[in-house]
This record gives structure tokens, sequence and C-alpha cells, in this order.
């Protein structure tokens, strides 16, 4: 029987901001897979392997994960039951994947029970890091491999945190003007919380520290830049981002102005911010 300690998390992933990402799993799917090249050549996944998805979401990577393990096996494991569902239909027929539900800092995997662990932004909503590495890690045969990306800081004259500093205050002004009708706009997304969590990982020494006080090898980290895509134009790409956030209608005169800040990112492939993560690798000890 799986427990939850990262309760704030669960309630999070399990409410608004889960749903928000089992609604919208191609976009988020769109933003993040210019980062599954660097993640997978990692990981190095062999036919044979058993795999292990940490906070595997809607499962685009689980998937990806099962048909390079194809004598082997794939389980995708998330606190999130919104996004859960949403990859079981997406898995329908494909016979060497599976789902479980669990916080996997302390989820009870199976002990030596896979060859190789991966997340794609999956690792970062720990309490205790060291603990959640530790347990993951036991999870791991000897020698067994661990690769995942997660969020580098975005710079603030870099190409996202910049459009999407914009986009945040553009958002904040609006929210905080009440409207003819007494309301205010959404707040931007996503909480306090989550922004934090999702930095976590951002100090690749802190990251190692971790990793190796959870009992893993040599740790590498390196940073990759890719482009993400937030929508087809400008105007997808807003009213998305809008989505995000919980509350009242955005006054017009704000999303044109958000429309403008994006419309410099438009191209033949949508609206590309470049955004950067980390790429980490590491071994657990023999
Ligand atoms: C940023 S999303 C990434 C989802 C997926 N890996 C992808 O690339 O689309 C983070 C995921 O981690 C999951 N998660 C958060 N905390 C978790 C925990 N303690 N244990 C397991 N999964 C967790 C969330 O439910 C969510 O699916």
């Amino acid at each position: 029987m799986s427990t939850v300690v990262n309760t704030g998390q669960a309630e999070a992933w399990n409410g608004p901001v889960g749903q928000h990402w089992a609604n919208h799993h191609e976009r988020y799917d769109g933003m993040l897979a210019s980062f599954d090249e660097a993640l997978f050549t990692a990981a190095g996944i062999g036919e044979a392997d058993r795999v292990l998805d940490v906070g595997c979401g809607s499962g685009s990577t689980t998937r990806r994960a099962a048909r390079l393990a194809a004598r082997g096996h794939a389980v995708g494991v998330d606190i999130s039951e919104p996004m859960l569902a949403r990859a079981r239909s997406l898995s329908t027929g494909i016979g060497n994947v599976s789902y479980e539900w669990g916080d996997a800092q302390v989820h009870p995997f199976p002990a030596d029970g896979h060859d190789v662990a991966i997340s794609r932004g999956g690792v970062m909503f720990f309490a205790d890091h060291t603990a959640a590495f530790t347990n993951i890690g036991r999870s791991l045969r000897p020698g067994g491999r661990l690769a995942f990306v997660c969020p580098r800081p975005a710079a603030p004259d870099g190409e996202e945190g910049r459009a999407l500093g914009l986009l945040a205050s553009l958002l904040t002004a609006s929210a905080t003007r009440p409207s003819a009708a007494g309301t205010s706009a959404p707040r931007p997304a996503p909480g306090p919380d989550l922004a934090a969590a999702m930095a976590s990982l951002s100090a690749p020494d802190r990251t190692r520290q971790m990793l190796e006080g959870a009992g893993f090898g040599p740790v590498g980290i390196t940073a990759v830049d890719a482009p993400a895509c937030w929508g087809r134009d400008a105007g997808d790409a807003v009213d998305f981002y809008v989505s995000r956030g919980p509350g009242a209608e955005v006054p017009e005169e704000t999303l044109s102005a958000m429309r403008d800040v994006l419309r410099p990112y438009e191209t033949d492939r949508g609206v590309l911010l470049n955004a950067g993560v980390w790429v980490v690798t590491a071994r657990r000890a023999s």
C-alpha cells in the first residue's frame, strides 16, 4: 500500500494543476518534447531493460521508453490520478507498459526491480530529495542508471525568462485592477509552492550532493537548450497561458498586449521560446 508524504504536491497534482496537465497533455508534450532526445540519449535504454519513469504524468516518455525496451517493460509512477488516467487511456494496446499511483519519495518499489530510471521533469517535487533518490536508487539493480531532466533557472534576459516575465507582469497588473463587474482577472500560474518546487534542482552542486548522499555514483550534469513550443500562434499561446490560472476573464487590452509580447516568437513551427534544462545522469553504486 502506497502512502503520501508530499501532501501539498498531491493536492496540487490531483487538483486543478494536474487536471490542466491532463486536459492539455498534447500542449505540455509539445513544450517538453524538444528535451526528449537529450533525455533518451542519456538514459541509453536497451531493448530488454526494465524502465521506471518517475513522475510520468500523461506517460509520453513512458510509452517511448516501452518502445525502446521492446523485450523489457516500462512502468510510470505518478502522484496524480488525473494524469495517470490520461496516461492509461493513451497506452491502450501497449503490452509492456504499466502505471502505478504513488509518491515516489516513499513508494514501495520492488528492490533491484529496474535497470534504468528516467524522468522528464518529475523529480523536483520532493520535500526530501535525498530520501526520494535513495528510494528510487533502491529500486534499481546495483549499477543501474538514472537519467532525468529538470529546469535550469531562466536567465532574466534569456528568451523564455524575458517573455514569460512580461506575460506574468501583464497578468498581475490586470488582476490588481478591478473590472467593470467588480471582479479581478486570473493570477499567473503556477502558484508559489509549485514554482519553488520546480526550481528545487536548479543548483547543480546541490543536486550532485543529494544524489551522492542517496548512494549514486559519478553524477553528470549537462546544460541543454531547446525551443519549447507554446502554441500554434501568439493568440493560441496566450489563451493557453491564461487558462493555467484560476479566476475571471482577462480584459481584451491585456490579452492583446500579451499577444504582442509573443508575436516576435511566431514561426512556421509555432511560438517557440528557447528554454534550458539540466540533463542529469548517475549510477546506483554497485
Ligand atoms: C512537470 S510534470 C511532468 C510530467 C511528465 N513527466 C511529462 O514530462 O509530461 C511533474 C509530474 O510529477 C508528478 N509528481 C509530483 N510530485 C510527485 C511525487 N512526489 N511522486 C510522484 N510523482 C510526482 C506530477 O503529478 C506530474 O505528473
